[in-house]
């Protein structure tokens, strides 16, 4: 996919952030999945909704010592370029497998996508000199369907905790704003791509035989059971040279002290993602499917979770207020 040019002015910036955020179908009635209006909207918004960023032209703030400390001891560098850049290879693999063309270029384009944000951390790992161990080898999936499926689906748990973590960022005043503001776009792209995982997912169920979507189904599980596996703690990884290395694989979730100066509880924490969820999704067609599994946890767990007390210091300084 080639390149879009860049915006001229901060109009033009501004509008393109705008149609990346709010898109409707054209068409009136249910977007029901499997039909064809339901397939074009899912490739149109996709394609309507992209934002042209550049990430070669991010003016990066120059940080004060402390900031930059904080910035750069962050355990998530290495793991979030591996990250983007198994999701690229990984899209992309699927993509080259898929014969619906409306489809294929959704998730073709997606997998551009996680390169783009594969080119910003690198950036930023540059301008402020974070060491990184080296890069390891990226494979090509041989089960494409399966590497897709783990992809996408730790993209929903991952940005629904993201959206929450970087709301607090933001709030906690500890990190420069044109920083927050540098990654705003990016964490609006996460948005889109698991609307797009929650649709393809839809319209794959239906286009299967009941033989292929029992198959299909008991994949689906064993892709949660492998995921929940895989975060449970630290998760020790060899780099390039061989060497072993420990990365917070489960930083999104267990990140609120990192970005946040307050000492926020699990329930008001899962409030801030859900309403983050909300707000990033309201700008999209309704009819189009979201995410539900994330949502759906969170909101169980706070109706089982303590409330704090109302207006607790901690809850103070972070901006939240009293639960409800
Ligand atoms: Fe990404
Ligand atoms: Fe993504």
């Amino acid at each position: 996919m080639e390149t879009r040019a860049q915006p001229e002015n901060p109009f033009t910036i501004a509008e393109a952030d705008y149609r990346a955020r709010h898109w409707r179908a054209t068409t009136s009635g249910t977007l029901r999945p499997g039909t064809a209006d339901h397939k074009r909207a899912v490739a149109d918004m996709f394609r309507e909704t992209f934002n042209p960023y550049r990430p070669s032209v991010i003016a990066w703030p120059k940080l004060d010592p402390e900031t930059l400390k904080r910035i750069t001891s962050l355990p998530i560098w290495d793991i979030a370029v591996e990250t983007e850049g198994k999701a690229r290879l990984r899209m992309a693999a699927y993509a080259a497998t898929m014969t619906d063309p409306e489809m294929r270029d959704a998730i073709a384009r997606n997998a551009w996508e996680e390169n783009r944000h594969k080119e910003v951390l690198t950036k930023l790992v540059e301008a402020y000199q974070i060491g990184m161990a080296p890069e390891p080898p990226y494979v090509v999936p041989r089960d494409a369907e399966w590497a897709y499926l783990v992809t996408g689906f730790s993209e929903c748990v991952d940005s629904f905790f993201a959206f929450g973590l970087f709301e607090l960022a933001g709030r906690s005043g500890l990190f420069p704003e044109e920083l927050i503001e540098t990654f705003e776009p990016v964490m609006q792209e996460e948005c889109r791509h698991i609307l797009l995982f929650a649709n393809w997912l839809a319209w794959h169920r239906t286009t299967l035989t009941l033989y292929r979507r029992v198959r299909f189904e008991f994949r689906v599980l064993a892709v949660w059971l492998f995921l929940a596996y895989e975060r449970i703690g630290m998760v020790r990884t060899l780099d390039g040279n061989g060497e072993v290395h420990d990365q917070d694989n489960n930083f999104t979730i267990s990140g609120t002290k990192d970005v946040s100066d307050t000492d926020i509880g699990l329930r008001d924490i899962l409030g801030v993602c859900l309403s983050e969820n909300a707000r990033r999704f309201s700008g999209y067609d309704p009819r189009l499917k979201r995410p539900r599994m994330m949502p759906t946890i969170a909101a169980l767990l706070r109706t089982v979770l303590p409330r704090r007390r109302p207006g607790s210091p901690a809850n103070r300084s972070a901006n939240i207020p009293p639960s409800p």
